[in-house]
């Protein structure tokens, strides 16, 4: 993981293997930091500019050789994109990318200046913040099973350094170094979660590292097994392990912020699939092994409990994750089974594949009634047909409190994961009626994150509860800015950041 630090100095002078100067859209005669180091390199800057070979497009990248004109050995421009439409979130995209770019060209240690916080009008922190996320994640990878031969070195960027002239907002770009490496180091856990395939994260290993975060963070953590959920009545977690040969957990780690008022809570429920093969309403194989990230939405509350240990909001945190394997087999539930959730509300197995909120509806029941949560948020790799209406760009948005919906959507706003309401109109209740239970997990295809995410309200009586569909946003298709393909990590910040703003109010 790249170490990332503010420090106060003249990026002119670093020997840095190389530093990275801005530039905004546009402009045709760099000024700043930018315009300092293209005098000492006798104008190349501007001659690019000149000659149309860089423009400052967001993301845009060149490098030129300072030949012993400036101590570093190498200059790289950084396009930022139009200025008024700088953010945080595209200064984490670009860092991202040049960081990329960095550890290709073999730099080890690079210097740069706060991008956006001088006349792009973000400050300090906040620019400090998102170039650590964007540095470090983008430079995440999932490589332990790769033999590698020893003659090839690693090409790996240690050190950036982030430059800062005006010794007065030093402790702010620190403050944002440091916020910005423990969030990367959350969402680092959640992607190695999902990314490691189904045979090693099974149950019981997900509970392990789950016990390891909780004991490192010095956070409580209850894990219940099979027997404490046969005493506990949770028909519907057993029936979706009933065909499995690894044991369940259901993991419950805690987190007290705020002892003297215990309502003062929210539980984060995160769906831990550790595989969906779907169960006796078995997947096709095509694109199958994706579903080792079935517990996307648990490893984004661990993740994300890691880093609320370490930030102290003053707010009590329940993360909750029921873990739990889907396989076919003799001992298989079986579509028609009619089973009975902790709540004691009886459902109709229509389709074994529709298991995440059978898992989730259980949960649910636990932390209200043992945990005394009065605030739930699940997050769930729970449809397909979330897919189909937001693509792989947005993760849907639920719940029975438009508060906690409205809390959910503005943490998102903060971090860059984006997020979209879908309506929750009485009218779709419906599809989940069962002609022989109180409820079917199934409520056919039209609109069927919407029915899903009515099926889980079933459970959610006397809490203010959102719900957050994340299978379209759990894996990334191509390496991106902050993205890596494979797992995102998504939406470990969001949930973060919900909390903070939670105990702000
Ligand atoms: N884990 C899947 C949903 C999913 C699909 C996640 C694609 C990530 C990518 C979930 O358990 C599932 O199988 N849902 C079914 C529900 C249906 C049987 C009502 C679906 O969406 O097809
Ligand atoms: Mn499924
Ligand atoms: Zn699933």
């Amino acid at each position: 993981m790249t170490n990332v630090t503010a420090i106060a100095g003249d990026i002119t002078t670093s020997d840095a293997d190389a530093i990275v100067v801005n530039l905004f859209d546009g402009v045709t005669s760099p000024s700043g930091a930018t315009g300092i180091v293209d005098k000492a390199l006798d104008g190349a800057i501007s001659a690019l500019i000149a000659d149309k070979e860089i423009t400052g497009k967001q993301g845009e990248i060149a490098m030129i050789h300072t030949l012993g004109k400036l101590p570093a050995k190498r200059v790289v421009v950084l396009g930022l994109g139009k200025r008024e439409k700088l953010s945080a979130n595209v200064v984490r995209q670009v860092s991202g990318a040049v960081g990329r770019y960095l550890e290709r060209i073999g730099a080890k240690r690079a210097a740069t200046l706060a991008h956006g916080a001088g006349i792009g009008g973000l400050d300090a922190g906040t620019s400090a913040q998102a170039m650590t996320e964007g540095t470090i994640l983008g430079l995440y990878a999932f490589t332990q099973y790769k033999s590698r031969k020893d003659d090839e070195p690693k090409k790996e960027l240690q050190a950036l350094e982030i430059i800062e002239q005006d010794i007065g907002r030093l402790p702010a770009l620190q403050a944002g170094v440091a916020k910005g490496t423990l969030l990367s180091e959350a969402v680092s856990i959640a992607r190695g979660l999902v990314n490691e395939p189904a045979n090693v994260v099974n149950p019981v290993k997900m509970a392990e590292v789950a016990s390891d975060i909780a004991a490192k963070a010095g956070l409580g953590i209850t894990v219940l097994k099979r027997e404490e959920m046969i005493e506990n009545s949770m028909g519907a977690m057993l029936a979706v392990t009933q065909g499995s040969a690894n044991e369940p957990r259901l993991i419950i780690m805690e987190y007290k912020g705020d002892p003297e008022h215990p309502d003062n809570n929210i539980a984060l429920v995160g769906k831990g699939i550790t595989f969906d093969s779907g169960g006796i309403s078995i997947k096709s194989a095509g694109g199958m092994w994706e579903m080792k990230g079935d517990m996307s939405g648990g490893a984004s509350v661990i993740g994300a409990m890691h880093a609320i240990a370490a930030l102290k909001p003053k707010l009590n945190v329940f993360g909750v994750v029921p873990a739990v394997e889907n396989m076919p087999s003799g001992t298989a539930q079986r579509p028609g089974d009619i089973i009975r959730a902790m709540n004691g509300k009886t459902i109709e197995v229509d389709n074994t594949d529709a298991e995440g909120r059978l898992v989730l509806a259980d949960a649910i029941c636990y932390v209200k009634e043992k945990m005394g949560a009065k605030r739930v948020v699940d997050i769930a790799t729970l449809t397909g047909a979330i897919v189909v209406a937001l693509g792989h760009v947005t993760t849907g948005v639920f719940g029975t409190s438009q508060t906690m919906v409205d809390a959910v959507l503005a943490a998102s706003k903060e971090t860059g994961e984006k997020m979209w309401q879908l309506p929750m109109f009485e009218e779709y209740k419906r599809q989940n009626r069962s002609e022989y239970a109180d409820v079917k997990n199934t409520g056919g295809r039209p609109a069927g994150s919407i029915a899903a995410a009515f099926f889980i309200s079933e459970f959610t009586d006397g809490v203010e509860w959102a719900h957050l569909d994340i299978a379209g946003t759990f894996m990334a298709e191509r390496t991106q800015g902050h993205e890596v393909k494979g797992a995102t990590g998504v939406p470990t910040r969001t949930l973060v950041k919900l909390v903070e703003q939670l105990a702000a109010t």
